[in-house]
């Protein structure tokens, strides 16, 4: 039998779309489990998270199809009618409201039960092997570990029984890791009660004011009010034109992604910025906007 070895396929190719249609074929528990995922309408569940190094916390969902969950931790409450995710954070007692832009939540916590969601669970595999089997919590299971890249290189070992059950799962991502293990997980043929899926404040709740998207449009406003004339293209002080996008790139004042070391940042951050030159600094919602856009790789649009 042909061994596969194990590693990530490593796209050094411009057409990296085309190649990453290849999906790597998902061994049989896993490819088994996808299907009932796809097949389920309703999966709940409460598991025990442990972040390594951290504190372990507990997590219960509820998922429903097509795109309604809630998710809960002893940190945080995640709430999707389908349309909007609520985000109340329980220390500080606030909450935030964002248009769904995936139907597949996000949180760690949940990862291989997310696959609920998914058209083609998995298909962002680029590595996919079965491990050892093993007893979870009295359940016998198989590990099955798939690999993929989401900026760090990114392992996640599912612990799925015979009946296409995930008891848990441990995923790795750079240096930080987490062993969830599950108490309890159950498949439904009918959706959920559309009531698990609407958030209501608790008392004294205080919902938190929504930041501009951080597009370079928006950055762009900051800098014609802020840095003009003297960044223009007639009057391109210290070699810096901030008229347009291009301009703005070839002055080589950003890292993409990483705004503490951005000169563009720099200059307008900390306690005395040197920009805007002998006027005063920009309001922190102004300086949060250019560090959210480096942050989310200061695209042109
Ligand atoms: C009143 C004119 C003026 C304004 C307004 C101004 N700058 Fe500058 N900027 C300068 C000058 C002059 C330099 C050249 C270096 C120096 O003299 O400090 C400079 C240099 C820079 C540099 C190059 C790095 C450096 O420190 O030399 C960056 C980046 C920069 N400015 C960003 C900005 C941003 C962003 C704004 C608006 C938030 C802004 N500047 C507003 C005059 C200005």
């Amino acid at each position: 039998m042909r061994q596969r070895s194990f590693s990530f396929v490593i796209l050094a190719t411009a057409v990296s779309a085309v190649v990453l249609a290849q999906q790597v074929s998902l061994p049989a528990p896993l490819a088994s489990h996808a299907k009932s995922m796809v097949e389920a309408a309703s999966l709940t569940g409460t598991a025990t998270v442990q972040p390594l190094p951290g504190e372990p916390m507990t997590v219960s969902f509820w998922f429903s199809k097509p795109n309604k969950y809630r998710i809960e931790t002893n940190e945080k409450t995640w709430v999707c009618d389908g349309q909007n995710v609520t985000t109340y954070d329980k220390a500080s007692n606030t909450y935030s409201v964002a248009t769904m832009d995936s139907p597949v939540p996000k949180s760690v916590e949940v990862w291989a039960w997310a696959s609920f969601f998914e058209k083609e669970p998995y298909k962002y595999a680029q590595a996919a092997k079965t491990g050892s089997k093993r007893t979870v919590k009295g359940h016998k299971v198989t590990e099955v570990t798939v690999g993929w890249k989401d900026g760090e290189e990114t392992l996640g070992t599912a612990y799925l029984d015979e009946n296409n059950v995930c008891w848990g799962f441990n995923y790795k991502s750079g240096e930080k890791e987490w062993v969830v293990l599950a108490e309890q997980v159950t498949k439904g043929d009918a959706a959920l009660e559309n009531s698990k899926f609407v958030f209501t404040a608790p008392a004294g709740a205080t919902k938190a004011e929504m930041v501009a998207k951080a597009t370079f449009a928006s950055v762009s406003k900051v800098f014609q009010r802020n840095c003009m004339p003297c960044h223009s293209s007639n009057q391109q002080a210290g070699g810096v034109d901030l008229s347009s996008f291009d301009t703005l790139m070839q002055a080589n004042i950003v890292v993409s992604g990483k705004p503490e070391e951005s000169e563009l940042y720099k200059v307008i951050s900390g306690p005395r910025p040197s920009m805007p030159k002998n006027r005063s600094k920009l309001t922190e919602a102004d300086q949060k906007l250019i560090s959210e856009w480096i942050k989310d790789g200061a695209k042109g649009s």
